[in-house]
């Protein structure tokens, strides 16, 4: 049952993770009442000996955005218990103060669900579930739940990554953990499926025979400022490829699920990362910025890549043939997340546009959420209104799209975009933060946005011999200037998979 008295534990309660992400997070819910004070408390767990006040203290600043009275309430939510990770005694107590909540709140209808947030380095997460299993699983005779909240990285390699869902799988069934890849709450992401499979538009072209190439791009504006000693240990394919851009793939090219059960889209997810064949070194270029070892965390000599494009080829019906480009990198020239799903020629063009005129499909996952699509019409200086009232979702906001026509004798072309940006259409509409949407499918027990064990594991597969490879010093990083687009070699990879530069955004 999905009702009754529920214990929210933020284990790492002190870290930055558990600042930045998870209260602010909870926060939010609580502003928009999915949680409130009647049935739900909130207890932040770690080694630092401190106060509930002085915890409280801590996580004020990072709840901005509402009125001062609403922080302090659901500050008083939050208790503080402190204790180890490896030994009972903490858990027996903090066991011993949600128990003490239950009672309090035996008023409320159903059982007690408990749910445990690791805002934790992995290394502990093995000794924490040993310990949450022994002392603080849900004992209600009404039934409920306990359910565990895991971040990555989720190991290193493929058998890292085993030993660790063993010995968390020992502890708990799959149904319990909920393995967290925050790409999978953001709003564009969220929207992939629908877009896919309810626009009768993308049914008989999203393939091989009309898809040139897929990018998918992750770009941030700096670097990796005070992180160094943990970015070091992992690279940018572990920090980002292997988990967020490889969770977009799946959603990009996965077949139709049987239904919105998560079960089959996961099945679905899974197909795919197996049909991915092996990654040939000659379709992989890795930077590293200049000044990435200045960071005296990092050592002298590193050779991690800060920066990595990688082409993937996935052996199927639907996509033998086409590159999907996963490409990632820290200290470039924007902050920027996207799809771009390019069309191949028009056959027999006989506008000459070719090329510079291929349709782009764009979903930028941010920021400034927008879906767009590069079509070619002809080439004016007058702006030309497209307004497509009648087609759902997507085209409902007119704007301006083009190879067009120059207005007069000539017959020219231009390139132009129909673009639903969401700033502009849902004006007063807040999209949730990924963090947000992601606790409230865990306390809701929908694990659709989640990744599953054979999921990882097959993400991992993937990965595992490149990462060796580059582990080894078998692949070459290439230098890059921060503020740059990456190593040059990148962009001649994508020219070589089929890319082609397009005009416009
Ligand atoms: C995290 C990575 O998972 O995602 C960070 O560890 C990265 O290195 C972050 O900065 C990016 O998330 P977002 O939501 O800002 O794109």
């Amino acid at each position: 049952p999905e009702t009754g008295c529920l214990s929210i534990v933020v284990l790492g309660a002190s870290g930055d993770l558990a600042k930045k992400k998870t209260f602010p997070a909870l926060f939010n819910l609580y502003r928009q009442r999915f949680l409130t004070s009647n049935d739900v408390h909130i207890f932040g767990y770690a080694r630092t000996k401190i106060s509930d006040d002085q915890l409280r203290n801590r996580i004020r600043g990072y709840l901005t955005g509402s009125k001062e009275t609403e922080v302090s309430d659901f500050l008083q939510l939050i208790k503080y218990v402190s204790g180890s990770y490896d030994t009972e005694e903490g858990f027996r107590l903090l066991d011993k103060e949600i128990s003490e909540h239950e009672i309090s709140k035996k008023s409320v209808e159903g059982s007690s669900r408990r749910l445990f947030y690791f805002a934790l380095p992995p290394s502990v997460y093995p000794s924490v579930c040993r310990m949450i299993k022994r002392c603080c699983m849900n004992k209600s005779d009404l039934g409920g739940w306990t359910r565990i909240v895991v971040e990555k990285p989720f190991g290193k390699d493929l058998d890292s990554a085993e030993e660790l869902s063993s010995q968390i799988g020992e502890l708990f069934d799959e149904s319990q953990i909920y393995r967290i890849d925050h790409y999978l709450g953001k709003e564009l992401v969220q929207n992939l499926l629908v877009l896919r499979f309810a626009n009768r538009f993308f049914l008989p072209l999203w393939n091989r025979d009309n898809i040139d190439n897929v990018q998918i791009v992750f770009r941030e504006d700096f670097g990796t400022e005070g992180r160094g000693g943990y970015f070091d240990e992992y690279g940018i394919i572990r920090d980002i490829i292997q988990n967020h851009l490889l969770q977009v793939l799946c959603l990009v090219a996965m077949e139709k699920p049987v239904s919105l059960k998560p079960e089959y889209i996961r099945d679905e997810k899974v197909k795919v990362l197996q049909s991915v064949l092996p990654i040939n070194d000659e379709e992989v270029v890795l930077g590293q910025y200049d000044g990435y070892r200045d960071d005296p965390t990092v050592p002298e000599h590193s050779n991690t890549p800060t920066f990595a494009t990688v082409v993937l080829r996935i052996h199927n019906e639907r996509w033998e043939g086409v590159p999907f480009i996963l490409k990632a990198g820290k200290a470039l020239n924007s902050r920027k997340a996207e799809i771009r799903v390019q069309f191949k020629d028009v056959p027999g063009d006989i506008f000459k546009c070719q090329k510079q005129g291929r349709n782009e499909f764009v979903i930028r996952l941010q920021p400034l959420e927008a879906i767009y699509m590069k079509l070619t019409v002809s080439n004016s200086d007058i702006s030309i209104m497209i307004a497509i009232p009648e087609v759902p979702f997507i085209f409902s906001v007119e704007d301006i799209a083009c190879n067009v026509k120059q207005p007069g004798l000539e017959m020219s072309t231009v390139q132009s975009e129909l673009d639903l940006s969401y700033g502009q259409r849902y004006q007063n509409v807040t999209i949730p933060e990924a963090y947000e949407r992601l606790i409230l499918d865990t306390i809701r027990g929908d694990q659709q946005h989640f990744v599953r064990r054979d999921e990882l594991k097959a993400a991992w597969e993937i990965f595992t011999p490149l990462l060796h490879r580059i582990d080894n010093g078998e692949m070459k990083t290439l230098p890059y200037k921060p503020g740059s687009r990456g190593p040059a070699e990148a962009d001649e990879l994508l020219a070589k998979a089929g890319y082609v530069q397009t005009h416009g955004y």
